[in-house]
């Protein structure tokens, strides 16, 4: 059967990834978490003094891209990739807080932009692949097969974010999660590069009050037929 390309985007919490992963596993395609690669080049960002009260330094920064290197590995055990940042692990690092906080002042930078959709064209060049984002079916994967766009709304976004990072451990208080949602949403939405919008030819999910397996069952339906018609 002919493989397609899947793009999902959408903001942030909205069960974009928790949904990709599901739909490339049924189908044996290849998952990438575009928001890791954002979130791992703030990391580095942090890491190397670059942030400092949000604000980041644009300049050093670029200086440094050639120096980070970004690799997913499948662990068989989880049954998703990490991300490794210059061959460290940092997957559960960089969902914290405090990368949280910063990611979207990192990931307005037209020179990191640049640098990661590079990348994800690269990955996705044999199709096969279920891609979630922010950009994907308007810049990385213009002609995409599939494109989704999820939304959900910030409060319910928030609460999810909330739940996760509870359960990891986190100390983390439920309005400060409300007022990072909504922030990165403003910012996402209105930076003047790539800004998240849903492309024309997306089909849009407002999972609000959808449970996230009959939202699966009806976009991993919808993702065969796209499949059986090419
Ligand atoms: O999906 P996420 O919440 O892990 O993404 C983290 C941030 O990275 C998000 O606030 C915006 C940015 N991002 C982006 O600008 N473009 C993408 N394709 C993916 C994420």
């Amino acid at each position: 059967m002919k493989k397609i390309t899947i793009a999902i985007d959408g903001f942030s919490s909205t069960g974009k990834s928790t949904l990709a992963k599901q739909l490339a596993k049924k189908l044996h395609y290849i998952y990438v978490d575009t928001g890791a690669m954002y979130r791992a080049v703030t990391l580095f960002a942090m890491r190397s003094g670059f942030v400092e009260s949000g604000k980041v330094d644009e300049e050093a920064l670029e200086q440094k891209l050639d120096a980070i290197e970004l690799k997913f590995e499948f662990n068989s055990s989880l049954g998703y990739a990490e991300m490794f940042l210059n061959g460290e692990n940092v997957e559960k690092e960089i969902r914290t807080m405090p990368v949280s906080k910063n990611v979207s002042q990192v990931a307005v930078l037209e020179a990191v932009r640049k640098k990661l959709v590079a990348m994800q064209q690269a990955m996705g060049i044999d199709k096969g692949i279920v891609m979630d984002g922010r950009d994907i079916g308007t810049v990385v994967f213009p002609d995409a097969e599939l494109k989704i766009f999820m939304t959900a709304s910030p409060e319910k976004r928030a609460v999810r974010r909330y739940k996760e990072l509870l359960d990891r451990g986190e100390n983390v208080v439920y309005e400060d999660i409300l007022e990072n949602v909504q922030k990165r949403d403003y910012i996402d939405s209105n930076r003047a590069i790539s800004p998240l919008k849903k492309a024309e030819d997306a089909i849009e999910f407002d999972n609000s009050d959808l449970g996230l397996e009959d939202q699966f069952q009806r976009i991993y339906e919808h993702s065969l037929r796209v499949i059986e018609k090419q």
